[in-house]
């Protein structure tokens, strides 16, 4: 199978209904995109992203009118969240409808639920009349792709096309929010703020990384990871200085770091914004992790706003 890359969207709708799978932009990430009511699609994209099935899949909705078709019991501080953010990158846990296949949720009584930003998503899922399960288009455990070539070479060959949306204008997942005893949890940090969310609830806790997959905490604490070894560091400069003999990468914020060597390095934002720099964290690892250096270190960032987001990833990213 040749994998084509497009923005036919006649076309993706014509593979998701013979129950294909295909890559599709989103306001955040790409994703391995299938119709959530296929048996087949959904086995088809636990198998080509070689994830483990205890790990159920966020299902997408064209706005909040779809709603009540897959999901009941919403508690009143979710109606908030969504009335404010969608369409947008959050995603909310919500008691599934016995319509919403157990394996799409790894037989949780919730499913995870989302209406996308992005335009070319939106006609997808208004052209189907079905909702699409979605996880990030990326081999389980690697960086989430942000272009359509990320998941044409991720994927060559295994899925008929990536519906091309361009850059995804975002760049991070989407913040995932649950209702345990109905006070809201942040499962995953993500492409909304902690501040922007607690404006809505007020305090929240946020899941630990081992807290959040309880089923297999050492297993999925990895992820994210490029296949250059990442270090998370407080001081780059320093952890340079230290291995002056290595081909090495850096990643930071604002400004290029001085080692008196030459290193590769990408500088997220010049301009200090969390929201750029946010935007443009997987590509620059996706074009460091492709010049085949010894080791890639990032510098911490401040730890508020997306600055918290970026962190939790290059930490689940790191082998060091
Ligand atoms: O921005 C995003 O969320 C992207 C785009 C494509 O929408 N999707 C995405 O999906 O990041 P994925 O599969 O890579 O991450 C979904 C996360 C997984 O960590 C999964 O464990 C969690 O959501 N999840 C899904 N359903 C859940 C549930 N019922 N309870 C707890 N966690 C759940
Ligand atoms: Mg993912």
């Amino acid at each position: 199978m040749e994998t084509v890359i497009s923005s036919d969207i006649e076309l993706a709708a014509a593979f998701l209904r013979q129950e294909a799978v295909i890559g599709m932009p989103t306001e955040t990430v790409y994703g391995l995109a299938g119709n959530a009511f296929s048996p087949k699609a959904v086995a088809s994209i636990f198998a080509i992203k070689q994830r483990p099935a205890f790990n159920p899949l966020i299902l997408h909705i064209p706005g909040i009118d779809a709603l009540d078709d897959v999901v009941k019991d919403i508690p009143e501080t979710a109606t908030e969240l969504m009335r404010r953010f969608w369409p947008g990158p959050i995603t909310l846990l919500l008691p599934k409808r016995p319509a919403v296949p157990d394996t799409v949720t790894a037989g949780k009584p919730t499913v995870a639920v989302r209406v996308p930003a992005h335009p070319m998503a939106l006609a997808l899922l208004r052209t189907t009349g079905f909702p699409l399960v979605a996880p990030s288009a990326n081999p389980f455990g690697s960086i989430s792709p942000t272009r359509a070539i990320h998941v044409a070479e991720y994927f060559d060959g295994l899925i008929p096309l990536v519906l091309d949306g361009g850059e995804c204008p975002r760049g991070v997942e989407s913040t995932i929010v649950g209702f345990p005893n109905g006070e809201p949890v942040v499962y995953r940090l993500g492409a909304i703020s902690l501040e922007a969310i607690e404006a809505i609830t007020g305090p929240v806790r946020v899941l630990k990384i081992a807290e959040a997959v309880p089923d297999a905490p050492g297993m999925l604490l990895r992820h994210y990871a490029p296949r250059t070894p990442l270090m998370l560091a407080d001081n780059a400069r320093e952890e340079a200085l230290k291995h002056p003999n290595l081909n090495i990468g850096i990643l930071t914020f604002d400004a290029p770091v001085d080692t008196g060597f030459e290193t590769h390095q990408e500088v997220l934002s010049p301009a200090g914004s969390d929201e750029i720099a946010a935007a443009a964290l997987y590509d620059a690892l996706h074009r460091l992790d492709r010049l085949g250096l010894d080791l890639i270190i990032a510098q911490r960032f401040p730890d508020e706003g997306l600055g918290r987001t970026i962190n939790d990833r290059l930490l689940r990213g790191a082998r060091l």
